[in-house]
């Protein structure tokens, strides 16, 4: 019966194709470790963040008057309602522990590079919804770090020259951020950058899917294929890694568990103790900082000098910083992918981009000292260093020579 309801559906729609290409026949390399959890633990955080964010849809009220409120009902009367408001709040935080290593995997491994380039562009732009996703729920909850960060953020955007002040406007809808400005970030967060996030996932795949997962070696393994045309060095990824990626989900989800039921808000580093205070347009926070995710970012705009009292340098290199990762592709000349046959240069351009990349990150959270922002002037300069010499570094390294054969134990 069941074959019989398959093949009435396979005449129909294609499913069994589909599952062959990309699942039981789609072909991966035997030699993926740790750092290729982080894509399918990428998808099950989306899951979870769709879910509860339905959830938590049912019950807030995105109005000025009672958002506050709405939120503090949800932790407190309605039923698991502390849970699906947690499992939100630190899923983001997660979201962007994954995201960061997942990027972090593409530049050890080369995985940006030919012919991988769109993987990388639309994971670059997925990157940036994700932004616009966290900076907009931020809001919602109506609590002083939510209206200050928003007020410092669209304010930048004031800070380009002749169109700034009018741009600002036009993204609050009104003159401070008011009523008009929570009900379009409500509109964003739920709906209209989830559906652009989901549609560039499914290109991120597709594209992928196309060219095939690279591999800790950098080695293209559908260069090596049998008499059957399988690449000697691949596995079917269904059972082999759906296995292995249920595994790593178990595992993830245990340590966001203790996170979850233990230290939830993490200290005030996923939701800021300033937030647990209702908005107060009238009442500027002492130390505004944005969520960790965006300090790195934070700090290389507050690191560059204003010119004339405007910010407009520090925005132009705050947008620089996010630029430059969608050029690397092009920016890194060698031929080798992955970081287990680079030379010794890129190995140290990679090592100090993300020892400046933390520290930046850490300042961002710190109110402005002299020492601190020399730190963070010191920091921005290795993070641009990184791409702008990278044409260079990458063309004259010393790396290695590549096995034909992906390395396996
Ligand atoms: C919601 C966000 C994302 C999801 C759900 C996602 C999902 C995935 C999945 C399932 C894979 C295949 C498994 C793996 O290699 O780990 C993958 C590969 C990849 N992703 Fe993402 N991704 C996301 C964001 C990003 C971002 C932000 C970037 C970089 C800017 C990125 C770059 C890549 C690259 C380069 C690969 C190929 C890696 C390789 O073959 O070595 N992804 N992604």
């Amino acid at each position: 019966m069941l074959a019989n309801l398959i093949g009435w559906i396979d005449e129909r729609f294609p499913a069994t194709k589909l599952w062959k290409e990309h699942l039981s026949e789609y072909y991966v390399p035997k030699n993926f470790n740790f750092w290729y959890f982080f894509g399918s633990l990428a998808l099950l955080v989306l899951v979870l963040q769709i879910v509860t964010g339905i959830f938590l849809t049912m019950h807030y009220k995105p109005d000025t008057n009672l958002a506050f409120a709405s939120v503090e009902y949800i932790m407190r009367d309605v039923e698991w309602g502390w849970l699906i408001r947690y499992l939100h709040s630190t899923g983001a935080s997660a979201f962007f522990v994954v995201i960061y290593l997942h990027m972090f995997r593409g530049l050890m491994y080369g995985s940006y590079k030919q012919p991988r380039e769109l993987v990388w562009i639309f994971g670059m732009l997925i990157y940036l919804a994700l932004m616009a996703e966290a900076f907009m729920g931020y809001l919602l909850p109506w609590g002083q770090m939510s209206y200050w960060g928003a007020q410092v953020i669209i304010s930048l955007f004031g800070a380009i020259p002749f169109i700034g002040e009018q741009l600002s406007l036009w993204l609050r809808g009104d003159f401070v951020i008011a009523d008009a400005t929570l009900n379009r970030f409500f509109a964003f967060h739920v709906i209209a950058v989830p559906l652009v996030l989901i549609g560039l996932i499914v290109a991120h795949i597709i594209a992928l899917h196309e060219v095939g997962s690279n591999n800790p070696d950098g080695i293209e393994i559908k260069n090596y294929k049998d008499k059957r045309g399988i690449p000697i060095d691949g596995i079917p990824f269904h059972p082999y890694y759906t296995v292995k990626d249920i595994m790593g989900m178990i595992v993830f989800l245990f340590i966001f568990s203790s996170i979850l039921f233990y230290i939830p808000e993490f200290g005030g580093w996923f939701l800021e103790h300033d937030n647990f205070i209702p908005a107060d347009p009238f009442k500027t926070p002492e130390h505004i900082a944005p969520v960790w995710y965006f300090t790195p970012f934070y700090a290389i705009l507050r690191a560059i000098p204003s010119m004339a009292g405007s910010a407009f340098p520090g925005v132009i290199a705050m947008g620089l910083s996010i630029l430059f990762l969608f050029l690397i592709p092009w920016l890194d000349r060698s031929p080798i992918k992955s970081i287990r046959y680079r030379g010794i240069y890129f190995r140290i351009a990679l090592v100090s981009f993300i020892i400046s990349f933390l520290t930046l990150g850490f300042l961002g959270t710190q109110p402005v000292t002299g020492l601190y922002t020399l730190l963070a002037q010191i920091c921005s300069t290795i993070y641009f260093a990184f791409f702008i010499l990278m044409p260079f570094y990458t063309k004259i390294d010393n790396d290695k020579p590549v096995p034909k054969r992906v390395t396996f134990k």
